[in-house]
């Protein structure tokens, strides 16, 4: 699906906010768990060290400060949100969903609250929806969360997955705006390929085997990624009257640091431009793209009226862009 914005409806995102759990674990420490080393990480992934949530802590209790952060940044009100979307693929239970516990947390009387499900691609599929929602007047003010505690879901056993993953939650406001906003989306699913990162026994389908934890085909997925993350970014930009020289700042996905310099190389965006901080979070899933846009924020990339590329990828398989220009927060 591919879409450029609604002509005359300007929305753009008017508060960020961050959290990742305090406990930090490094490559070294994950050595003595599994047959690995802090070498082999680091060249294969270029992940130096994660968060881990700790036993109580949950996908809410990570994503509600996050949350807080974004309505203090924008000085939006909790009770004048209207729509909450929480993008994870790790909700505290199916249901009451997080986002239903969420506004509840947050005192929103108004909003309408669901969850979104589609792997590492949910922030990117969610300030999608929210998008469309705000530009057809649905709703007047929406908060986006993007979080996961993939480590709750891993397979400790298996070093193939467990040094890739991450906890981390990001979240945004969204409003309408008087300049700039996004710009266009490009968003696409192929569950063909959805056997190479999947998740048995997490829902309705019973399986006698294998245990109910996070699979991946890595090398499928490389592959998928490389190519994914290179063709979504150019079907946007065009589509939108622009081309890879009128970004201004690139945020991928952060899975693997080879797979971001392969995109990197192949769009041709220098990489002085690209925001890379899987080295501290590794793949935080839908936490993964706005920790990276509050990284650029804090490095005074979000100049007002940059160019910001977003591409996601993930499980289902899923991949999608966003394409913004920022508006250092102004609501209409
Ligand atoms: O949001 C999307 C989520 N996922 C991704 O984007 C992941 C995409 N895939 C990848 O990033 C890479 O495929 C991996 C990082 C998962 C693997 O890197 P690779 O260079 O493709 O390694 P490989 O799977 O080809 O494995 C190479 C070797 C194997 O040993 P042999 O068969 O050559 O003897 C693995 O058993 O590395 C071994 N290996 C490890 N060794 C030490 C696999 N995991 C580890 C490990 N430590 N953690």
């Amino acid at each position: 699906m591919l879409g450029a914005a609604l002509a005359g409806a300007r929305i753009g995102i008017t508060g960020l906010g961050t959290h990742v759990p305090e406990r930090v674990m490094t490559n070294d420490e994950l050595a003595t768990i599994v047959d690995t080393s802090d070498e082999w990480i680091r060249e294969r992934t270029g992940i130096r060290e994660r968060r881990f949530a700790a036993d109580d802590e949950a996908l809410t209790d990570i994503a509600l400060p996050a949350a807080t952060a974004a309505l203090t940044d924008s000085g939006v009100e909790a009770a004048d949100i209207d729509l909450l979307i929480c993008a994870t693929v790790t909700p505290d239970m199916m249901f009451p969903t997080s986002s239903a516990l969420l506004a509840d947390a947050l005192v929103m009387p108004k909003a309408a609250a669901y969850d979104l499900l589609a792997g590492c691609t949910g922030f990117v599929y969610a300030i999608a929806q929210a998008y469309g929602m705000l530009a057809s007047g649905l709703s007047r003010r929406a908060l986006v969360v993007g979080a996961d505690v993939l480590s709750k879901i891993l397979d400790w056993e298996d070093r193939s997955t467990l040094v890739l993953f991450g906890d981390g939650a990001g979240a945004v406001v969204m409003e309408p705006v008087e300049s700039g906003g996004f710009l266009g989306f490009e968003l696409g699913a192929d569950g063909g390929g959805g056997e190479h990162l999947w998740y048995p026994g997490s829902g309705s389908r019973t399986f006698e085997s294998p245990e109910a934890l996070l699979k991946m085909n890595g090398r499928e997925v490389f592959k998928f990624a490389t190519r994914i993350m290179v063709y979504s970014a150019e079907q946007l930009l065009p589509t939108c009257g622009k081309t890879v020289d009128d970004v201004d700042v690139y945020i991928p996905h952060q899975a693997n640091k080879r797979i971001i310099d392969y995109a990197v190389a192949k769009l041709g965006i220098p990489s002085e431009k690209t925001i890379v901080n899987v080295d501290r979070y590794g793949n935080t899933s839908s936490g993964s793209i706005p920790l990276a846009l509050a990284d650029a924020r804090a490095d005074g990339r979000l100049h007002d009226g940059a160019l910001v590329l977003m591409t996601g990828m993930g499980a289902g398989l899923t991949w999608g862009s966003a394409l913004m220009e920022w508006t250092n927060g102004r609501p209409s």
